[in-house]
């Protein structure tokens, strides 16, 4: 059962002279009045009341009283909280007329719920820390938000190189006419010491002409010389005229070759190389770029996963209010971070979150609603109307929204009747 409260009575605490209201079960309870009437010392007095000691107004009584604050809160599930008597102490009776202590009231009063901007206050880091607590996926969900981190940071860092790597490919010169592969000048070389060789045979062909030649001069001068000879070498002659003439139409047909082809080709292959070399390592660039832009596509993969593994696990959180979630360890709602979310997002946010603190304190006080326009408090009514939730606030107004008014440290219902009046600024027709 959440415990709400159904009565408060104060005496003598801080600007009080004497106060008493019956606040709305649920949605929202609005102390008005102008400045410095006491409207604080309210909430004050309540968060003494439940709050315990710590939580005592620094000057506590009332100055110029001559008895000490007298505190008396009733609670919904019948305990009567009391505060009286020269050292203000602290009485707490249940239903069955049993005593109970502060740890009684601990059990079922929220702290955060009597200090609603010390939450609003605190950083979003820390509320995110809260609503963790709260939720209790706190530690998985610490994993996954590091494996994102890191899978970003390798992300943003192959990006960065998958960018340069293309940038410098293409830079690269290319020579779209040069061959596919580096040319050898070996086939070349080859090709040339065959035709030498060949020529070298040539030559010695040659040779043997001459040789013969020589010799059927010889001969001849021998066969003048020496006619006694003639019938001897005649022979010898007619064997080397023949020879010669078998030597000649050897050579007949013999052509040399040209190198002077080769010998270009052999000074042009330098220069295609050095086409070719630029455009491998052009090649060899691109592929680089195309291999970082691969590996970035797929980290953008894992951390899309990661991603969504994350909005899995705090969607299959029960959350204290639906769109909640913790981006980057920071609080968000419906997407936004806190300075982006409007008062009355805050508003509810906050007081979601500090009632799953402790689920059986069903109301929360909050200080210095004039910050908010009557259109956002009917929209945070309304929230806290389904919710089912008690809010006593304060407002510098004596408009209708209020539901008592503060004065002088003395409570009034503002005129006319509150009733109607409440009803109607609730129903949007102020
Ligand atoms: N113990 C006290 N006795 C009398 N007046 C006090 C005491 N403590 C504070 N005040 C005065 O109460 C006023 C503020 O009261 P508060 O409840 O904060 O008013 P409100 O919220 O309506 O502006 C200040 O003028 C302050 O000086
Ligand atoms: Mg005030």
């Amino acid at each position: 059962m959440t415990v709400k409260i159904n009565q408060l009575e104060i005496e003598n605490v801080k600007r009080i002279k004497a106060v008493k209201i019956d606040p709305e079960e649920k949605g929202l309870t609005i102390i008005g009045g102008n400045n410095n009437q006491g409207k604080t010392s309210v909430l004050d007095s309540i968060a003494w009341a439940l709050g315990g000691d710590k939580n005592r107004p620094s000057n506590a009584m009332r100055d110029g009283s001559l008895v000490p604050p007298n505190l008396k809160v009733t609670l919904s599930n019948g305990i009567i909280v009391e505060r009286k008597g020269k050292n203000s102490s602290l009485k707490v009776t249940d239903p069955l007329g049993k005593k109970g202590g502060q740890m009684l009231l601990d059990s079922f009063i929220e702290q955060l719920a009597l200090n609603l901007p010390k939450f609003m206050n605190s950083t979003s880091k820390e509320k995110a820390n809260i609503l963790l607590q709260i939720i209790g996926v706190g530690e998985q969900l610490a994993q996954y938000q590091k494996e994102e981190n890191e899978l970003y940071q390798e992300r943003l860092t192959v990006g960065r190189i998958a960018d340069q790597k293309q940038k410098f490919a293409k830079e690269q010169i290319e020579y779209p006419e040069a061959p596919k592969d580096l040319i050898s000048p070996q086939e070349l070389i080859h090709q040339q010491q065959a035709i030498l060789a060949q020529n070298g045979e040539n030559q010695r062909k040659r040779q043997k002409v001459t040789q013969y030649e020589y010799q059927v001069s010889t001969l001849t001068e021998e066969v003048v010389r020496l006619k006694q000879l003639l019938a001897n070498k005649e022979n010898e002659l007619n064997q080397a005229t023949a020879d010669l003439a078998l030597a000649k139409t050897d050579v007949l047909d013999l052509i040399d070759q040209s190198t002077e082809e080769l010998e270009k080709n052999l000074a042009q292959i330098e220069e295609i190389n050095c086409k070719v070399r630029a455009n491998l390592d052009k090649e060899k660039a691109e592929e680089d770029a195309r291999q970082y832009k691969a590996q970035y596509d797929a980290l953008t993969n894992r951390l899309n996963d990661v991603r969504e593994n994350k909005l899995k696990l705090l969607n299959s959180a029960n959350l204290p209010l639906p769109g909640l979630s913790v981006e980057d360890g920071e609080l968000t709602y419906n997407g936004k971070k806190w300075d982006s979310m409007s008062g009355s997002e805050q508003l509810r946010v906050s007081t979601a979150i500090v009632r799953k603190l402790n689920p059986e304190c069903g109301f929360v006080l909050l200080d210095k609603l004039e910050q908010m326009d009557l259109n956002t408090l009917k929209e945070f009514n309304t929230w806290l109307d389904q919710e089912g939730l008690q809010c006593i606030a304060t407002r510098v107004s004596t408009g209708d929204e209020c539901s008592i008014i503060i004065e002088d440290g003395y409570s009034s219902t503002p005129l006319p009747k509150t009733e109607e009046k409440v009803s109607t600024w609730k129903a949007g027709e102020f």
